[in-house]
């Protein structure tokens, strides 16, 4: 499919536009075929080897799979895509894909989301990998690991989770390929719709598509976008370790491609709104969103994402600690408190138990999560709905 179609078309087209002759579907089919018969020999030879494309057997591909991860490869504007079972097996493919081997330092943003924190630390430091967590954002601190260190690569997210930091990417990008660090982005929670790191040089993109590019909570997948240069371990990756994305998966997660601009449009401006009816409410401590003019990270964000919007997620800071928190969480009437976020329904999460469950205190105080903290991860409703149930589920 030619690459100039604007985003919008994107969304509704991407991954749809193969060559059948004729009577091709409207809508993306499901193809859940384990293995693909050929009447010639040499033909699966040539797909086996490398040297054709089509499909032979459905954990080294599939067409279903191959239309969704197509449709986020035009959307993040990499020259290749590989999709996996979820977020966290993209995530080591990515790792694995930049060569990260025994004896190497990785350098990772202190802010990762709990479990990949866990993947680099615990999997990838059981195979001799030395990981490093900090401040992404602390340009200062950042030169000084990547001078000392000279890490093989840098992970990060273009958005932070639960207090929504923004690095500077193209300054970061470009200090760690000085250092000659790759630079793997997990870009969760901006999407392609607000930001995409490539084109800041990043390397190699990240999705946990059971997020926002889903958008429904009913599919879990990842993604992995990039050069063509990473294709091929990040095919065998997926080959060996067998996380591949099912075919139901990837006709649902591409079916919610087709209205993620839409659903991330409504959804940044719900927060906006949201964010700053909350900012002015005596009951918070702190309301974090990018786009108000108070949050750390709100020039990067306006340079990088601000015309599109600051995303979908607002986290507040309630003075009561772990007892409020329980007591608002359970009296929300409309919002439901889960562990999960890019639906169509707003969601809250509580990091303390969840996300950052297994956090130390010292690095919950680095991070600056504190036993008050809540995310709202805003969905499609009316915002007056939203503050009316927020409110209400804190009145005494
Ligand atoms: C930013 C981010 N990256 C990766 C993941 C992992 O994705 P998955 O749950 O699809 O494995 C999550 C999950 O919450 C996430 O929030």
């Amino acid at each position: 499919m030619a690459n100039n179609w604007s985003e919008d078309t994107l969304y509704v087209h991407a991954g749809q536009m193969r060559d059948w002759p004729q009577e091709v579907p409207t809508a993306p089919s499901i193809i859940p075929s384990t293995s693909y018969r050929s009447a010639d020999p040499a033909v699966m030879d040539a797909i086996l080897g490398g040297d054709a494309p089509g499909f032979t057997y459905a954990r080294h591909g599939s067409p279903t799979v191959a239309a969704f991860t197509e449709a986020v490869r035009l959307l993040e504007k990499g020259a290749m895509a590989h999709a996996y079972a979820s977020g966290m097996a993209a995530l080591d493919a990515a790792l694995y894909a930049i060569r990260l081997q025994a004896g190497d330092h990785l350098l990772v943003s202190q802010d990762l989301y709990g479990a990949t924190l866990n993947l680099a630390e615990q999997l990838w430091g059981s195979a001799g990998v030395i990981m490093h967590a900090l401040d992404v954002t602390d340009e200062e601190a950042l030169q000084e690991a990547l001078d000392r260190w000279h890490p093989r690569g840098v992970l990060l997210e273009s958005i932070s989770n639960p207090l929504l930091k923004i690095p500077d990417l193209p300054r970061l990008v470009e200090a760690a390929h000085q250092a000659g660090a790759q630079v793997i982005v997990d870009n969760t929670f901006a999407t392609p719709a607000l930001l995409n790191p490539l084109t800041w040089g990043a390397d190699l993109v990240v999705h946990s598509a059971t997020k926002y590019l889903g958008g429904h909570g009913d599919a879990m997948g990842g993604v992995v976008v990039g050069r063509a240069e990473y294709f091929d371990r990040l095919h065998q990756y997926a080959k060996l370790r067998g996380s591949v994305l099912s075919p139901f998966d990837a006709w649902l997660l591409h079916r919610g491609i087709k209205t993620l601009g839409l659903r991330l449009a409504r959804q940044s401006a719900n927060a906006a709104q949201l964010a700053a009816v909350l900012a002015d409410r005596p009951e918070f401590q702190q309301v974090y969103y990018p786009g108000l003019p108070n949050h750390p990270s709100h020039a990067i964000a306006k340079a990088l994402m601000g015309a599109k919007g600051y995303g979908a997620v607002v986290t507040v800071e309630l003075p009561g600690g772990r007892p409020q928190v329980f007591s608002f969480l359970s009296r929300l009437r409309l919002i439901g408190s889960a562990t999960t976020v890019g639906d169509v329904y707003t969601l809250c999460l509580y990091p303390r138990i969840a996300s950052h469950r297994n956090q130390s205190p010292e690095m919950l105080r680095q991070m600056g999560i504190t036993d008050g903290t809540v995310r709202i991860a805003v969905g499609i409703e009316a915002v007056d709905d939203l503050v009316q149930d927020i409110l209400s589920a804190l009145q005494p």
